[in-house]
């Protein structure tokens, strides 16, 4: 008999993640349109936009307009690496930030230009500063089991930056297979570690897809105990500074698994597919999930 939860939390991450790594600029207004209809869909806990540098990640430009014309329903994320964005979220109000870190060195410096130690020395203070404005920290661990410079990721380190951001009093721990190489044995290994060694923190999991695992990962995790995912409608994503990657495990499919076991989400998975519609024309590759394809072909 497996142990699993009667509810599970989705994040949804596809406004950011999913649309960080598209070439072609999508407006603010189809942006908005595709976040308000996955909240119409149950989605309450969303990563909206990022402040980053428009320099490195153009598509996030409009993070700002994105903040400002989203009702904060439920928990609303900006995903940040550095002070200045924390800087530019707190003028825009925001209650929840998103902070990134990899735990590959090699992977940090290209994604933030810093190396891993700098990047938490500048961020210890940030995170301070963010609790005592009562905000919502959320730090994400990027290249928790590969990276695609350094290859296998020792569990240990992956433990001991989670340990570092627990010290630094973060709220959520979302703990990334970024270019989706781990497997399930991988996955359960990692969360059940990070269970007992930090049996307090909210802990989520966020699994790419690149190599079809991150359900059979999503499923592993559930047996050691996580009830929170990373999931971007459409299987949209990639981070642009990890190569090879491909985009997050979709909702519409991890909701339909967990409907299929009888575990609640709250996420409609046809009006999930129905968001997916509406952004799909901006996206430069056809979608292809499972649930979107039975949708496309009315058997939804
Ligand atoms: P840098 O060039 O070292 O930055 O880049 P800098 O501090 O020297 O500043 C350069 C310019 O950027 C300055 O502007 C700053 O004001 C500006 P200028 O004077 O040239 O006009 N700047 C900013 N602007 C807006 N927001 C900011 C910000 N910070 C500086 N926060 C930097 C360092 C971190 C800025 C750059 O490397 C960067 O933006 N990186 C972002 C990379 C990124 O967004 N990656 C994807 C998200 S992470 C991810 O996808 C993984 C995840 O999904 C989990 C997983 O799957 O692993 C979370
Ligand atoms: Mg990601």
């Amino acid at each position: 008999m497996f142990i699993l939860p009667n509810n599970v939390t989705i994040i949804e991450v596809g406004p950011r993640d999913g649309l960080q790594n598209e070439k072609k600029y999508v407006d603010t207004e189809q942006k908005l349109a595709f976040i308000q209809a996955l909240q119409g869909a149950g989605i309450a806990e969303m990563e909206l936009t990022s402040f980053v540098s428009p320099k490195w990640v153009p598509q996030m430009a409009d993070a700002r307009d994105i903040i400002s014309s989203t009702p904060q329903v439920g928990r609303q994320f900006v995903l940040t690496p550095n002070a200045k964005g924390v800087e530019l979220a707190l003028e825009a109000d925001v209650q929840s930030v998103a902070v990134f870190v990899g735990v590959s060195n090699s992977f940090n410096k290209k994604n933030i230009n810093r190396s891993t130690d700098e990047s938490m020395e500048a961020l210890e203070p940030v995170i301070a500063h963010l609790k005592t404005a009562g905000i919502f920290v959320r730090a994400c661990i990027s290249t928790a089991f590969y990276c695609p410079y350094e290859g296998k990721i020792d569990p240990k380190d992956t433990l001991a930056l989670c340990q570092r951001f627990a010290a630094f009093g973060v709220d959520e721990l979302s703990v990334a297979d970024t270019i989706g190489m781990a497997n399930p044995q991988e996955s359960y290994n990692l969360f059940s570690m990070l269970k007992k060694e930090l049996p307090d923190m909210r802990l989520t999991a966020h699994f790419h897809d690149t190599r079809k695992m991150a359900i059979a990962n999503i499923f592993a995790a559930l047996q050691a105990g996580v009830d929170r995912f990373d999931t971007s409608a459409g299987g949209l994503g990639g981070c642009p500074f990890a190569p090879g990657a491909t985009g997050n495990v979709a909702t519409e499919d991890v909701v339909h698994m967990l409907d299929t076991l009888g575990i609640t989400t709250g996420v409609d998975v046809k009006k999930v597919c129905q968001a997916v519609q509406m952004i799909a024309p901006y996206i430069s590759r056809p979608i292809d999930t499972a649930m979107y394809r039975l949708f496309e072909n009315g058997q939804l």
